[in-house]
């Protein structure tokens, strides 16, 4: 069985990718206080002696948002500090990465619908914590960045956005999509089909529509994720 070291395995995404994975992979998940992303040393002591065959970077400095505005440091050290510091292990004892990053990168324009090779533009301090991760990612050849418009589920708030736009996906599907593109390079695009968070939720629980102050769109092109898929099949 290939094995797979997670950080930020407590955390949602994390417990979903080791729910869906279990009957394929081995999976070492270490805490937040064996493995602190923001200390290369636990990194490369962890990494050194599991030797794993993919390192799946999912720890981050994560909700409220408004934290990044209010606490740009703690969200540099983690998110784009600490990627960094997988990045080097990573190169450093020769393992597969795989980067989840946002939709969060891409800017919220009137039609969205990006793609890959859009121009990036991040209109939050999340989102440009997570493009400063992605930045040490792409100087990695044997790295994969995952950019994941990503939901928990059921979705945790009682009121749902109808005038924000987005290409959503529950967790528990996107980990599974994740553990089929291990050995795929580059950057892809996870998501579902483009539509308000107000329809995408509505269709799997009820929910209230909501306006967010300001209409937003990072809808994204999701053709990349499907070719993989279906040559993954
Ligand atoms: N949720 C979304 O909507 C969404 C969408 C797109 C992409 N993403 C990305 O997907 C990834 C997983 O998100 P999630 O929803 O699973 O978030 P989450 O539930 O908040 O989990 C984040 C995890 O990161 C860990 N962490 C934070 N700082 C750390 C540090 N310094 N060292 C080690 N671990 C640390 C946390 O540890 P503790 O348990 O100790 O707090 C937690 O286990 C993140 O990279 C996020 O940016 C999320």
């Amino acid at each position: 069985m290939k094995k797979i070291l997670i950080s930020g395995g407590n955390g949602a995404f994390g417990t979903e990718l080791q729910k869906q994975g279990h009957k394929s992979f081995n999976f070492a998940a270490p805490s937040r206080n064996r493995m602190d992303i923001t200390k290369y040393s636990d990194i490369y002591r962890i990494a050194s002696f599991h030797r794993p065959d993919y390192f799946i970077h999912a720890a981050a400095m994560t909700r409220p948002m408004a934290g990044h505005e209010n606490n740009p440091i703690n969200s540099i050290q983690t998110n784009i500090v600490g990627t960094a510091n997988v990045v080097e292990a990573c190169i450093s004892l020769d393992i597969k990465l795989i980067y989840i990053s946002t939709d969060y990168v891409y800017p919220s324009t009137k039609t969205g619908m990006h793609s890959e090779s859009s121009a990036l533009l991040p209109f939050t301090n999340y989102g440009w914590s997570k493009l400063g991760g992605e930045c040490s990612v792409q100087m990695y050849d044997n790295s994969l960045i995952l950019r994941m418009a990503m939901c928990e589920k059921p979705f945790p708030h009682p009121k749902t956005y109808d005038n924000v736009y987005k290409s959503s996906i529950f967790n528990d599907e996107a980990a599974k999509v994740t553990l089929r593109l291990l050995d795929e390079i580059g950057i892809i695009n996870i998501g579902g089909k483009a539509q308000s968070i107000h329809n995408f939720v509505s269709s799997h629980q009820t929910t209230e529509a909501a306006q967010h102050d300001g209409h937003q769109n990072t809808t994204m092109n999701i053709d990349r994720m499907n070719n993989a898929l279906s040559r993954r099949r």
